[in-house]
């Protein structure tokens, strides 16, 4: 089947976070919404089918996770990031972020220390502190064109007698890379050599762009596996975030256990349609995925030319992966208050603000390209006016 991502759909009026929570968020309603990472994209058509069928089967009840839940994640991650996982190894989360702050609770204590990498998707911030742990930021290093990692300064902050978790971002976001077998390998060996548990979010691995290969940090040897807990959704992938399904792959059993035994201390548990969803995208999801990956990249190389010749002082970090665009607004010399109101008031477009993603985040935007382009193109014209 051939999908349309051109079509424009309306999505005011449908609790949408992106598109109904500007008043809230923004302070302004009507600001074209090209933030939080959710695609405009209606997602596979067997997935629609599968959760419209089960929605019109009328009885709600109490759900079990589809049969074939498990092995379907199983023959994904096998097939598409050739690690070979046991499908008993898959734990379900109701989201990422939920997953994050089960496994801060349970493999570190109050005042513990997190190495993360800033600057980072926000919560990874706040899972930390909303959890009394300390954060121990391994600043990422930039040199205007790349992100990469500050090895030395890793070592130094894994040797802190502090450290327990590496809450590693993998794809990264905001910086978009997809981290070589080099430098996971590099990570690793330190995180093993002091013995800090891996917690790998992979929830944008399947979003690769051609010429880069995403490797998960847990397929690279047993010992590294061992150590790690490794996040993965759908939800990205495929559009599916509000079903809340996610999942976490550990091959450790000790570890395993612990982690069911948290989530069932936080009484967590699934809906009726995530897992349903979850199940028929990763089994018939993959040629939409093909599809939409040619989209968004064609919709890079339009943001990439559009900034290179209309509005040149604005730098487009090149993309690795996800649907996620990091531009560099620095030329401007504005404080990170005077460019959110410059984004806001005069280019109208919510666009989520560097700082918000930590240290080194201040002078830059996050632009979520995963539009019908007439929605991109409209963002990007707001911006030339307010910036040129
Ligand atoms: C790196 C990363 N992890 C997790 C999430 C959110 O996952 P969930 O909606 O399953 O909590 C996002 C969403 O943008 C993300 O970028």
């Amino acid at each position: 089947m051939k999908y349309d991502f051109d079509q424009v759909h309306e999505r005011r009026g449908t609790s949408s976070l992106k598109w109904d929570a500007l008043e809230s968020r923004y302070g302004d309603k009507d600001l074209l919404p090209l933030w939080v990472a959710d695609m405009d994209f209606k997602p596979p058509a067997e997935v629609v089918e599968s959760v419209v069928k089960r929605a019109q089967h009328g009885i709600y009840g109490y759900p079990a996770m589809p049969g074939d839940y498990f092995a379907a994640a199983a023959d994904w991650i096998t097939k598409h990031h050739l690690w070979q996982i046991k499908p008993e190894w898959i734990v379900h989360t109701p989201g990422v972020v939920i997953a994050l702050n089960v496994i801060i609770q349970r493999f570190s204590a109050p005042g513990d220390g997190v190495i993360i990498q800033e600057p980072v998707y926000y919560p990874f911030m706040s899972s930390v502190t909303n959890n009394e742990r300390k954060i121990l930021n391994n600043q990422l290093l930039f040199d205007g064109k790349k992100y990469r990692v500050d090895f030395d300064d890793f070592e130094k902050k894994a040797a802190a007698p502090e450290a327990k978790l590496f809450l590693f971002c993998s794809p990264h976001n905001p910086s978009s890379r997809v981290w070589t077998a080099d430098e996971l390998n590099r990570m690793a060996d330190i995180c093993l050599r002091h013995n800090l548990l891996i917690v790998s979010d992979e929830i944008h691995s399947d979003l690769i762009f051609p010429g880069f290969r995403h490797t998960p940090i847990a397929s690279i040897s047993p010992q590294i596996a061992e150590r790690t807990i490794t996040c993965y959704a759908p939800s990205k992938t495929f559009n599916l975030p509000g079903l809340e399904s996610s999942f976490v792959v550990i091959s450790s059993d000790e570890l395993r256990a612990a982690m069911k035994k948290q989530i069932t201390a936080n009484a967590l548990g699934a809906n009726i349609f995530g897992p349903l969803a979850h199940t028929t995208a990763y089994r018939h999801g993959e040629d939409w995925l093909a599809q939409v990956m040619k989209y968004i990249e064609a919709n890079y190389l339009f943001t990439k030319t559009f900034f290179e010749n209309e509005l040149p002082s604005v730098k487009v970090i090149e993309p690795e992966g996800t649907y996620l665009l990091w531009l560099d607004f620095r030329s401007y010399n504005l404080s990170a208050s005077a460019l959110r109101q410059k984004l806001r008031k005069e280019a109208r477009c919510a666009l989520n603000e560097g700082d918000m993603f930590g240290s080194g985040g201040e002078g830059f935007a996050r632009l979520n390209i995963a539009c019908p382009r007439s929605i991109l193109a409209l963002g990007l014209a707001r911006i030339k006016e307010a910036f040129a």
